[in-house]
């Protein structure tokens, strides 16, 4: 799957290096060449001998190897790879990449390079939710630096939550999606899904029944297309593709903030069944049973994340699309939704709860562009997906 592929690994320093040694053998039982570059914290945790064993290669560790410098420069090695991939990303060197910093191997390589780059960051959960951490992630996105995980659970550090570096299986997934052929290689396109959870107090949220089942499929096939697909989803049910950059929010206004983040992208796909409102009231306390009645909730709208982009004077993404989630006059209403968000095409479905679309595994869709309106026969989500995904190519060609 990846033969003749040249995959240039960087390891960093972290327990989760152990990891990379998998990797390295899992990719070259599919056929890549890995070569190993390991950071001096790197090389606490994992040791040159084994990387460069299982590498079956010269593993290159120092800035100022000058045998190393006569026979491949650090430019060229880092020009040489079809894929840099990062495996543990530490918050350190997350931060140098952000900066661009160039004080060691890895960051100098990760500096002069115009070769695509992913990486799987690994961190205690309080160094990836710390402000900074969250802004050089900003930066990276917007650098267009592909992200696989982390993932939530233990960590070796005895804590819980996001920071686990992802599984082998998922580093190598996201691998072979970065380095897929198809009609949208090269192209970035990025997928809202899921529902929005609008709190009401730390225990309490209003939510829709929207799985995520129709966006993650999208994902799916665009990714499948060879597209680069930034994935923003709310709580969904249905578990997030493999091979897209997943980024996770919770409230309508995160969803907002995550798109912004994301932009640029040649095409933006807003699957999300977004809350329209919020309650203005939240209570950062539990509401507790009174004697003096019942609660009262106050709502404000939510910002309306397709309308804003599909309205953006710079930067907007070239093909937007949206969805109308319709009860009755489906066609008709889908119709003036579109052009009242601006976007360029909509897909319409009927979601009375007879039809069964909401939360099922079928769809029957409209599409509804500036040539008019076209019925989609009913068919899996899956199907549906990549029916769009090839128009959205055909769109682009
Ligand atoms: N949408 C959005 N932000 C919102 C609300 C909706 O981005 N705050 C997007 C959805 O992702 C979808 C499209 O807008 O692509 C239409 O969503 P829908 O719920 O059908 O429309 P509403 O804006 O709720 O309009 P209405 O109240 O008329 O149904």
């Amino acid at each position: 799957m990846l033969g003749s592929k040249h995959i240039l690994l960087i390891i960093g320093g972290g327990i989760a290096a152990y990891k990379a040694l998998d990797l390295i053998r899992r990719l070259r039982e599919r056929g890549a060449t890995v070569t190993p570059v390991l950071s001096r914290a790197g090389s606490e945790f994992v040791t040159p001998l084994s990387v460069s064993a299982l590498a079956g290669r010269k593993v290159f560790s120092d800035l100022f190897d000058l045998t190393a410098e006569s026979e491949m420069g650090h430019i060229e090695l880092s020009r040489s790879a079809d894929l840099i991939v990062v495996a543990p990303a530490t918050a350190d060197l997350m931060a140098k990449m952000a900066q661009g910093q160039a004080n060691d191997l890895a960051s100098t390589l990760l500096l002069a390079t115009d070769t695509p780059v992913l990486i799987a960051p690994a961190m205690n959960v309080r160094m990836w939710q710390h402000p900074a951490t969250q802004r050089n992630i900003e930066v990276l996105r917007k650098d267009g630096i592909g992200f696989v995980g982390p993932n939530e659970g233990d960590m070796a550090c005895g804590e819980h939550g996001p920071g686990r570096m992802a599984e082998v299986p998922e580093i190598i997934a996201s691998i072979e999606a970065a380095l897929r052929e198809g009609p949208l290689t090269g192209r970035r396109v990025l997928v809202t899904s899921g529902p929005t959870h609008e709190p009401i107090d730390p225990v309490r949220y209003i939510a829709n029944r929207s799985s995520g089942a129709q966006g993650t499929a999208i994902a799916r096939a665009l990714a499948a297309l060879g597209a680069e697909v930034i994935f923003i989803t709310g709580p969904a049910t249905v578990p997030p593709p493999e091979g897209v950059s997943v980024i996770r929010v919770e409230t309508a206004k995160e969803m907002l903030a995550a798109v912004e983040t994301t932009l640029p992208v040649e095409v933006a796909i807003f699957a999300a069944a977004v809350a329209d409102w919020h309650v203005s009231s939240a209570s950062d306390q539990k509401i507790k049973k009174t004697k003096a009645g019942l609660p009262r909730l106050e709502f404000a709208e939510n910002p309306d994340i397709l309308a804003t982009v599909a309205g953006m004077v710079t930067g907007r993404p070239g093909l937007v699309i949206g969805f109308a989630a319709e009860t009755d006059d489906v066609i008709e209403n889908a119709t003036a939704k579109r052009a009242r968000k601006g976007c360029d095409w909509i897909i319409a479905n009927d979601v009375s709860h007879a039809t069964g679309i909401m939360g099922g595994s079928e769809n029957a869709v409209t599409l509804i562009t500036a040539a008019g309106a076209e019925d989609w026969p009913r068919m899996g989500k899956d199907q549906v997906a990549r029916q769009l995904a090839e128009r959205i190519a055909k769109a682009l060609a």
